[in-house]
């Protein structure tokens, strides 16, 4: 019905800005929470300034990614009393979850805190603040609650690009020695398969071909599939590869503990699942890996990675590492190095041990001093640097399938990913973003790619 020239006249819609701190489940809840915000006439903007409600999505796994909050808030505080208008400013995430009302205590600007599982929310969170003015503080965990409400029909997909994020699980029950997730996302919770595959449906119509899933412990990812079969993520896996227009697959973070038959075995057969692997092995010492309570040997997790590779021998495995855990000795260190160097990574990421409050290492009376943590560090992440380098240095020469994501700063210029989650850059030609062309590759830069297409 065509609107008169009153109904069309209306207020301008409430901006907010959300800045994500943290890992891909972050990336993903931010967007959820554009898509819970535009139902209520929210628009997302990049720009802080017009914001009228600023929501930090914060991360906690490190002392340092914590301290960030604090700094951001100090900004927005003097941003708030410069431009001298109302902008609410919420506190998300890991941090909200960990810290509730001392985020309050300590930045009095901040009206709204609320945990990774509560964000569906927000609109009510918001109109309590708006009736009563106070801070409004909501840190409970009832994971299945959020799925219920962000999966109605009526929540769609705002402004996805070509690759999308999607999890299917949360939380975790594993109690890793140094780690807070147990404590700031919850217990381990699965959704259940026909949600997964509908809300992947629903990203593909909105123009997403590479589907990441994501879970603390996506490979714990269990339910029950067509038929009444137990699923585990192997089998939801092929399930989605069946999607028309999705083309590529992948998943992450995975538990070396959770790597079944059925997910080794699509690495094979599963000609959507993308050969790169991240699987977090921590440390190379046994001894290490007790304390941190993560259950398996280094023997265990080589052997893994040899299974994996007699049916994918491609793949890119990545991994996360911690140096200095409490109790490290220079022969546990060397154990990390010698896995490092029998696995050989496309990719990793490597870390201090940092002490979090809460956990049981945090109090163990035997923490690294600094300088070693540091001189460990850098060792490490020197050998991680080099073979990181001679992979992308065997792609040159190679015709790599590159799925096109986003113009580069040149004109003509496009960007894409390479099935081993390489940057790749090169010359539209005629094609744009979302197709997927053949790349030679011809030369190598520290942190991408660069080729030019050929004839399929
Ligand atoms: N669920 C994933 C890890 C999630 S946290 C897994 O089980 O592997 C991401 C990474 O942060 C971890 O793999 C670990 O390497 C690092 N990390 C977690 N807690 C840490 C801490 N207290 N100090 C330093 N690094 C930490
Ligand atoms: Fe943290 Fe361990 Fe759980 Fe990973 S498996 S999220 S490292 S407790
Ligand atoms: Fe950080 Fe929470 Fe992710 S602590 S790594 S944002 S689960």
């Amino acid at each position: 019905m065509p609107q008169t020239p009153q109904e069309s006249i209306h207020t301008a819609p409430s901006k907010v800005f959300i800045k994500t701190y943290g890992c891909q489940m972050n990336v993903y809840d931010s967007e959820r929470m554009g898509e819970v915000l535009s139902e209520r006439g929210y628009q997302t903007t990049q720009a802080v300034d017009e914001a009228d409600l600023v929501i930090l999505n914060t991360c906690h796994i490190r002392e340092k990614a914590a301290e960030k909050v604090y700094s951001e808030l100090g900004r927005l505080r003097r941003l708030k009393s410069r431009n001298g208008r109302d902008m609410k400013i919420a506190v998300a995430g890991c941090v909200a979850q960990a810290e509730g009302e001392e985020i309050v205590r300590r930045a009095p600007v901040v009206d709204l805190v609320f945990g990774p599982q509560t964000y569906h929310r927000l609109p009510d969170l918001l109109d309590l603040h708006n009736e009563t003015g106070a801070a409004v503080i909501e840190t409970e965990l009832p994971v299945d609650e959020k799925f219920e409400v962000l999966d109605a029909p009526s929540v769609q997909p705002v402004k996805r690009g070509v690759a999308a994020f999607l999890t299917v699980q949360e939380g975790c029950d594993k109690f890793c020695t140094f780690c807070v997730v147990p404590y700031t996302r919850g217990a381990e919770f699965s959704r259940p398969a026909d949600r997964i595959l509908g809300e992947a449906r629903k990203l593909v119509d909105a123009g997403v071909r590479e589907i990441t899933l994501l879970g603390q412990n996506v490979n714990a990812w269990h339910g029950s599939g067509l038929a009444g079969h137990n699923w585990s993520l192997g089998h939801l896996l092929d399930a989605l590869s069946e999607i028309e227009g999705l083309e590529r697959l992948r998943y992450t973070t995975s538990h070396p503990r959770d790597m079944d038959d059925a997910l080794i075995a699509a690495h094979g057969s599963n000609p959507k699942l993308m050969p790169y692997l991240h699987l977090p092995v921590q440390s190379g010492s046994d001894g290490i890996l007790k304390s941190m309570n993560r259950r398996h040997s280094a023997a265990h997790y080589i052997e893994l990675v040899a299974r994996i590779r007699e049916v994918r021998p491609d793949i890119a495995m990545s991994s996360d590492f911690i140096v200095g855990f409490p109790g490290e000795t220079d022969a546990d260190f060397a154990a990390t190095m010698k896995l490092v160097e029998q696995v050989t990574y496309a990719q990793a990421f490597s870390f201090k041990y940092s002490p979090r409050p809460g956990t049981p290492a945090s109090t163990d009376a035997t923490q690294v001093p600094e300088a070693v943590k540091a001189a460990r560090l850098a060792e490490l992440q020197s050998l991680l640097g080099k073979q990181q380098a001679s992979f992308n240095e065997a792609c040159k020469g190679r015709v790599l399938d590159i799925l096109l994501e986003k113009p580069g700063r040149r004109a003509g210029q496009l960007i894409g990913r390479s099935p081993y989650l390489q940057s790749v850059y090169m010359d539209a030609g005629e094609r744009t973003v979302g197709d997927t062309v053949k790349v030679a590759i011809e030369s190598v830069g520290p942190n991408s790619l660069t080729g030019h297409m050929v004839e399929a």
